[in-house]
């Protein structure tokens, strides 16, 4: 069977990672979390000094940016890939809420999407990659083969997180989580460049009444259809 390219792009705690990371595992391709690219710089940033009272030291992470690796590797426990940055497993450290509220300053800078792009084109080379982000229908796979937009209410994504950080024992506060949603939707939604915006050729899906079984039977027949 061919392989091909699949792009899967929406707003944050939409639930892509979860549908696109259980199809690459049931068809074989490998998965690609473009989201935490950026959250490895920003943690970089955090953790060298490069970001003071949430500004960021930009001319420092210009002359720095080409000497971070971002890989990903399996993880036998989890079943799924952790998120390596320059050789170090950086997984739960880039999942914090301090993270999360200096991703998307620190993704919307031009020379930080030049360098991650090129990292993630040149991880799908090959085909027989399902990669999950912001732009990846529009900028990173233009010719992807197939392109999902997914969408749900920013209450229903906060709660998602929510659950999702508090199952991993993090103190999280809703309202906060409401308001870092809302606010990585606007700054991803209005920077110049490469914003959030579904390409015009990419399938919407509004999972807010979905459960995580019907996401997946859905996305199974799309994948068939294409493949
Ligand atoms: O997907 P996740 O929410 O982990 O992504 C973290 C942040 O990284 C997003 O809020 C967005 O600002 C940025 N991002 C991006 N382009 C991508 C993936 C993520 O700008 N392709």
């Amino acid at each position: 069977m061919r392989k091909i390219t699949i792009a899967i792009d929406g707003f944050s705690s939409c639930g892509k990672s979860t549908m696109a990371k259980d199809l690459a595992r049931e068809i074989g391709y490998i998965y690609i979390d473009s989201g935490a690219m950026y959250r490895a710089v920003t943690l970089y940033c955090i953790e060298n000094g490069l970001l003071h009272n949430g500004q960021i030291d930009v001319e420092k992470l210009r002359n720095e940016i080409d000497n971070l690796h971002i890989t990903f590797r399996p993880n036998a426990e989890t079943n799924r890939p952790d998120t390596y940055l320059n050789g170090m497993n950086v997984e739960s450290k880039i999942r914090t809420m301090e993270v999360s509220s200096h991703v998307s300053p620190v993704a919307a800078l031009d020379f930080v999407r030049e360098a991650m792009v090129k990292q993630q084109q040149e991880m799908g080379r090959k085909k027989g990659i399902v990669m999950d982000g912001r732009d990846i229908g529009t900028t990173v796979f233009p010719d992807a083969e197939l392109k999902i937009f997914v969408t749900a209410s920013p209450e229903i994504r906060a709660q998602r997180r929510y659950d999702e950080l508090k199952a991993k024992g993090q103190a999280v506060d809703f309202d906060e989580i409401l308001e870092n949603v809302k606010q990585r939707d606007y700054i991803d939604q209005h920077r110049e460049v490469s914003p959030l915006r579904k390409a015009d050729d990419a399938l919407l899906l509004d999972n807010s009444h979905l459960t995580i079984e019907q996401q997946k039977e859905w996305l199974a027949e799309q994948f068939a259809r294409v493949a």
